[in-house]
């Protein structure tokens, strides 16, 4: 993401801005009493807000404005100009808006207003409790959306995790490479649960769905019943299957207990080995090298991330590591592990006293395939999120759906689609009826390089990039695509192309849309 100053820059805004200087569509970034705020035009109308995105800081002033919306140049985020509310992930807090008076032709900011109330609630279909299977990205989010839409019923969130929801983006990134502090783990407090009313229930593993009798078991013997559910088990690591592999010094990373516990043991290590050289093996890799231990990665692929970035941008990775100081093993496998390092099928031998594993995550669908709901690589839903069961719902890394932009059915293990699904999943239990269409998002922080991808591109035959993308200059944009049809874009310091990026493909599904209406 680009590093932009979070000093007072800009006018004071109290004290009046011309609104002829300030073009129809742009932001200016000033600040009132102190405060960094922005003033925004759309039209004949003036929007001021907090200056800084409630997700992880980004100036919004950066973003851009759609309809009456403002956008967060990191994360995609939206907010409402009116109300300030997060109307999408991954930012759950509102940014507070200022009022803003026209006079003589000049803008004036004044108090800061309080932020949006709850709403009153528009369910069409109220049910009389909700049990979510889930506390992770998905779950949380359908919980809030849930209230924040005046559920007033019961809702009851299980997660077999000892912690409540946490923001996993950050055990691999800041919080491993020791700059984000514990804190910035959990995304919201015990109170915060208590004071809305979801019962979160912790260590609690469902053990089956009875969808006859809407009830779901727990492994420990009790019952729930539900009025509507919401599956959000997530994706569990794929294990290694070596001898030595449940060796203490051998960590995956999934939970915040994984986090914590990889987090102690690389305080006192000095030499690891990441196996795997995919998302979390790399920004684990980096995270260990800012805490100087010496890393190898040992991976089957001939070019890291290959597979979804591309060769020249996997090439690229492979150089920034080794500029980093990491050695590759690429094109073999572990056979064993040892409390000394790790074996390959070259015969090597890597020493380390620290092994991480990041070689995949299977979606947990076990209990909808024991509850009997339709399966195919992920829980079947329609663009509603509903399963094969009216009802039940799913959302996140297990939920396979109708991609409206590929016309294909795509599961992804993105951190913002899961809580976007969540969010619609919930708004669709209170029988809003809304379809599911937002642009898959990602990104991935590795040193000072972070690249945010847009779209879907499961298979592409040409991936085009335009800008630099060497040791000296990451400043690009990529493009791919299949059949000649663009699927998707990965863009490295341009966060403004990557939110345009975002509309045209939101354009392109809505055009979609209105041909399958007039036809
Ligand atoms: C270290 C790490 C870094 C990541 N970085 C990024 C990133 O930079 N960008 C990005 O886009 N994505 C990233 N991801 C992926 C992202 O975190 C996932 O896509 C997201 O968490 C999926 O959300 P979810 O709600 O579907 O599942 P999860 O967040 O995994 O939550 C699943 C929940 O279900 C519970 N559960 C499972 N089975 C049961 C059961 N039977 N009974 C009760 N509870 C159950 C679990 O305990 C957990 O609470 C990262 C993931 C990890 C692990
Ligand atoms: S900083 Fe705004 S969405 Fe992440």
């Amino acid at each position: 993401m680009t590093d932009t100053a979070t000093t007072l820059d800009g006018p004071d805004l109290a004290l009046g801005v011309p609104i002829s200087e300030i073009a129809d569509g742009a932001m200016v970034m000033g600040h009132v009493n102190g405060e960094p705020v922005v003033l925004a035009r759309r039209g004949r109308e003036l929007f001021a807000f907090d200056a800084f995105c409630t997700h992880y800081g980004a100036p919004l002033a950066d973003g851009l404005l759609v309809d009456d919306t403002v956008r967060c140049p990191w994360h995609h985020a939206c907010f409402s100009l009116r109300t300030g509310e997060a109307l999408r992930a991954p930012a759950l807090n509102p940014v507070l808006c200022w009022r803003v008076e026209q006079r003589d032709g000049n803008a004036y900011v004044g108090e800061k207003l309080g932020p949006p109330g709850p709403k009153k609630s528009s369910a069409v279909s109220v049910p009389q409790s909700v049990v979510i299977v889930g506390g992770g990205a998905a779950g949380n989010a359908a919980a809030e959306m849930l209230r924040r839409e005046g559920y007033s019923g019961g809702i009851t969130m299980l997660s077999a995790d000892r912690s409540g929801p946490c923001d996993r983006p950050n055990l691999s990134k800041g919080y491993l490479a020791g700059v984000a502090p514990p804190e910035s783990n959990p995304l919201r407090s015990p109170e915060f649960y208590m004071e809305h009313r979801i019962d979160l229930r912790l260590n609690t593993r469902v053990a089956a769905i009875d969808t006859a009798k809407r009830e779901i078991h727990l492994v420990d013997g009790t019952r729930e019943a539900y009025g509507a559910l919401l599956l959000a088990t997530g994706a569990e690591p794929v294990r290694l299957d070596v001898p030595g592999s449940d060796l203490p010094h051998v960590h995956y990373l999934r939970t915040l207990a994984d986090g914590d516990a990889l987090v102690g043991k690389a305080t006192s290590s000095q030499r690891a080995v990441v196996i795997g050289a995919s998302f979390i093996g790399l920004e684990v890799t980096a995270s260990l090298r800012a805490r100087n231990i010496a890393v190898q990665v040992v991976a089957p692929d001939a070019v890291p991330m290959e597979r979804i970035l591309g060769r020249e941008v996997g090439t690229f990775v492979r150089a920034l590591h080794e500029r980093h100081g990491v050695t590759f093993h690429l094109g073999t496998t572990a056979t064993s592990i040892d409390e000394y390092g790790v074996t390959l099928k070259t015969g090597e031998h890597l020493d380390a006293d620290l092994v991480v594993i990041g070689i995949g995550v299977r979606p947990a669908l076990s209990l909808a395939e024991q509850a009997g709901l339709a399966v195919d690589r992920g829980i079947t839903v329609d663009e509603y999120l509903e399963t094969s069961v009216p009802g039940i719902f799913a959302a996140g890394d297990i939920a396979r759906w109708p991609d409206r932009l590929t016309g294909e059915r795509i599961r992804v293990e993105h951190w913002v689609v899961a809580e976007r699904q969540g969010q619609t999943a919930a708004r669709n239990i209170l029988g809003h009826r809304e379809r599911f269409d937002a642009v898959p998002f990602f990104w991935t922080e590795q040193y000072d390089f972070s690249l945010a991808y847009v779209g879907h591109a499961e298979r592409f035959d040409k991936a085009e990039i335009s800008g630099q993308l060497d040791a000296e200059k990451h400043d690009c944009t990529i493009t791919y695509s299949r059949g000649g049809k663009k699927l998707a874009v990965a863009l490295v310091r341009r966060d403004l192309e990557g939110l345009r990026a975002e509309l045209e493909f939101e354009r392109a599904i809505r055009g979609e849309e209105r041909k399958v209406v007039t036809r």
